[in-house]
């Protein structure tokens, strides 16, 4: 009989910049996901990529002074690039995809023209609104009050010519979709998201062609049109398996995947517009769509924080894959955002890795040292407290199992510390050092150290796919190998053999001073800017292109500046603007009043992070309104390259406080 198969996917990632934490919490948790299946015997298909498409891509080309197809070999496959993060964060995906691929493109076309040829997709013309500002097109019923959604600026008439997938029709089926199997899109509450913003307005059809930039797919019919970037990245799921291509053959083997993991900004492209497609084309749809939620840095999803490292490559280096690859998954449920920090990184070694993981190795194996030479006799002598430990290491696995199947890591990973710290506390109740001075009791003392073994060994399989060179340790200091490593011999006690050899080793986590640590963290990042800063980086045109380009601001006067009215405002009240995607509505404390301000920042805070922070106001602004509100000011913020806002916070100055 043929194994079960198993297939996973991670979203493709955009590489238009370096890589962040935040970006490895997906591979991280698909590659667990993936190494768990494998373990439990399954056919595991794990796939991972880049979607090197689109305008934004073709502009940081330009900027740099490359060309889209060398700007994108070099963060992909270029030294420290996209390919090297994954091996350096140990993850074992089984077929890595670039949308710049042959096959793919190929696909991509093929699927572009079947859709046309069935008539899912006309040619039609693309007539609504456009800000210039904004450079983004919308239509009459996004506008609010006749201007842009998203500034509040006015719109100008535009027309493109462009291909038109029937998503309308789509809307019901969809719906139906989620009715009859609720788990296809998981946590609940982005199916209700889904529902409320998207499907009960109705969806309208999608413009799925572009004329305006060149860096994408051509449509081989119609090659002034390139391909919109979102239907050549989603169907990367099928054409990475040979779909309507000759370089795979793997489309039936694995076909539908089992889970797509994305972000939660990205469910929407995943649950709505990747089955229509789907749907359109004849194909079965997955199995589950999970949309996990994001790693927040100082309350926003940047990629560059102040305070904290959230390079991988620093970290790993500091503290090891696992340490990293375990904190991902255990500090945060993988369903709900999380707050990053170096402190709590650091806090989780220390408490879970370090005294309990670690601690326990490493006593039980200086113990079996100490007391037998590192063999134990094979004499048992069983003991009361014995059954306590031997119940919780038996009923382990199963629980564990549950808990992965649900992508719960979190509490997977809880319940397999809690059975670390009770053997911990079985080492104080039996104190084997206490038996160890009687010579009577060397078969109870032998029961003891066995019995901490087989924990060990149990708890380690079960860590595997999380911390998989720490549990290949492990395995070796307690004499543990090949069948004795299986996650069916996890559900069996007694595996070792009662004369077992046991090691000592190096300590697997050292502690972590606190306070050095998070110095030493800066200090590491700050070396590795400086160096990152003399290497050239692009070629030499590419620099001299970046020197000339920040056009000198404009100069203006004093009293002009002075025109300007900027106060500091306490959030009292943040939330988001119902069906925007982009606003947040605060309402802030001037000092002498409150006041409504809306901020198109929804894509990077939480608003329940912001209420209490102090932030920056131009306060003189005239009102404009966006979906139906009235905006009193501008909330300032910092853009970096990265095109992320940062708000500018002024915790300590007082509200109503003027800036001058
Ligand atoms: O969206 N915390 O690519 P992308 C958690 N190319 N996840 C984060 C994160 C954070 N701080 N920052 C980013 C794209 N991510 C498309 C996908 S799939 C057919 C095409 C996650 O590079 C984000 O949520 O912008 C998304 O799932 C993934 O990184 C890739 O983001
Ligand atoms: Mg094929």
């Amino acid at each position: 009989m043929s194994k079960k198969t198993f297939y996973i996917t991670t979203p493709i990632y955009y590489p238009s910049d370096k890589l962040h934490i935040g970006h490895t919490y997906c591979t991280v948790a698909a590659d667990a996901m993936a190494r768990y299946k494998r373990q439990q015997g399954f056919d595991v298909m794990f796939l991972t990529g880049t979607d090197e498409h689109g305008l934004k891509i073709e502009q940081k080309a330009k900027a740099a002074g490359t060309t889209p197809k060398q700007f994108v070999d070099n963060i992909v496959i270029g030294p420290n690039g996209i390919l090297d993060l994954w091996k350096l964060m140990n993850v074992s995906y089984d077929r890595f995809i670039r949308t710049t691929d042959d096959y793919h493109i190929e696909s991509v076309q093929k699927i572009f023209k079947t859709l046309y040829e069935k008539g899912e997709i006309y040619k039609s013309v693309y007539r609504g609104k456009y800000c210039t500002p904004c450079e983004s097109f919308w239509t009459d019923s996004q506008l609010v009050d006749g201007k842009c959604p998203d500034c509040g600026r006015d719109v100008i008439d535009a027309e493109e010519e462009a291909y038109f997938f029937r998503l309308s029709k789509y809307t019901d089926r969809i719906i139906k979709l989620y009715e009859e199997n609720p788990s296809f899109l998981e946590p609940e509450s982005r199916r209700n998201e889904m529902i409320n913003n998207f499907l009960k307005p109705g969806l309208e059809d999608l413009c799925v062609s572009r004329t305006s930039f060149k860096w994408g797919i051509p449509v081989d019919f119609d090659p002034n049109h390139v391909v919109y970037v979102w239907i050549d990245a989603l169907s990367n799921y099928i054409t990475a398996l040979g779909y309507l291509n000759g370089k795979y053959e793997d489309f039936e083997r694995y076909w539908p995947a089992d889970v797509h993991f994305v972000g939660k900004e990205i469910v929407r492209f995943h649950a709505i517009i990747w089955p229509s497609l789907l749907m359109a084309l004849d194909l079965p749809l997955p199995k589950q769509i999970f949309g996990h939620g994001w790693l927040l840095f100082d309350g926003g999803k940047m990629s560059k924080s102040r305070g904290n490292v959230v390079d991988p490559a620093i970290l790993v280096d500091r503290y090891g894959v696992d340490a990293l690859r375990y904190f991902l998954l255990r500090e945060f449920p993988f369903g709900t955002d999380g707050n990053f920090s170096n402190e709590l990184l650091i806090n989780r070694i220390n408490s879970d890795l370090a005294n309990d993981l670690g601690n326990l190795v490493s006593r039980t194996g200086a113990m079996a040292e100490k007391y037998f030479g590192g063999t134990l006799p094979a004499e048992r002598e069983e003991g009361d407290v014995d059954k306590e430990l031997l119940d919780m290491v038996a009923a382990l696995p199963a629980v564990f199992c549950d808990y992965m199947e649900k992508y719960a890591f979190q509490s997977a990973l809880q319940e397999v510390f809690k059975v670390i710290s009770r053997a911990n506390k079985y080492i104080d109740q039996t104190m084997p050092w206490a038996l160890f001075k009687d010579d009577s009791k060397k078969a109870r003392l032998a029961s003891v150290l066995y019995n901490l073994l087989e924990t060990i060994r149990v708890c380690s399989i079960l860590l595997w796919p999380v911390m998989p060179e720490t549990s290949e340790k492990i395995w070796k200091l307690i004499g543990a190998s090949g069948e004795q490593t299986t996650s069916e011999s996890a559900k069996v006690w007694g595996v070792l053999p009662a004369d077992v050899t046991v090691s000592k080793g190096d300590v697997l986590f050292p502690r972590l001073d606190v306070e050095k640590e998070l110095a030493a963290l800066l200090d590491a990042k700050a070396t590795a800017e400086a160096a990152s800063q003399e290497q050239p980086q692009a070629p030499a045109e590419a620099k001299e292109a970046k020197k000339e380009k920040p056009a000198p601001a404009e100069q203006i006067t004093i009293d002009e500046f002075a025109k300007v009215e900027m106060k500091v405002g306490k959030v009292l009240v943040c939330e988001r603007v119902p069906k925007s995607s982009k606003l947040l509505r605060f309402e802030l404390d001037m000092g002498d009043h409150t006041r409504q301000v809306l901020s198109g920042i929804a894509k990077w805070y939480e608003p329940e992070k912001l209420v209490g922070r102090h932030v920056v106001v131009v306060s003189n602004l005239k009102p404009v309104k966006m979906m139906g509100l009235e905006s009193n000011g501008m909330i300032v913020s910092s853009v970096g390259d990265d095109d992320v806002p940062h708000l500018l916070f002024a915790d300590d100055a007082a509200p109503g406080a003027k800036l001058c």
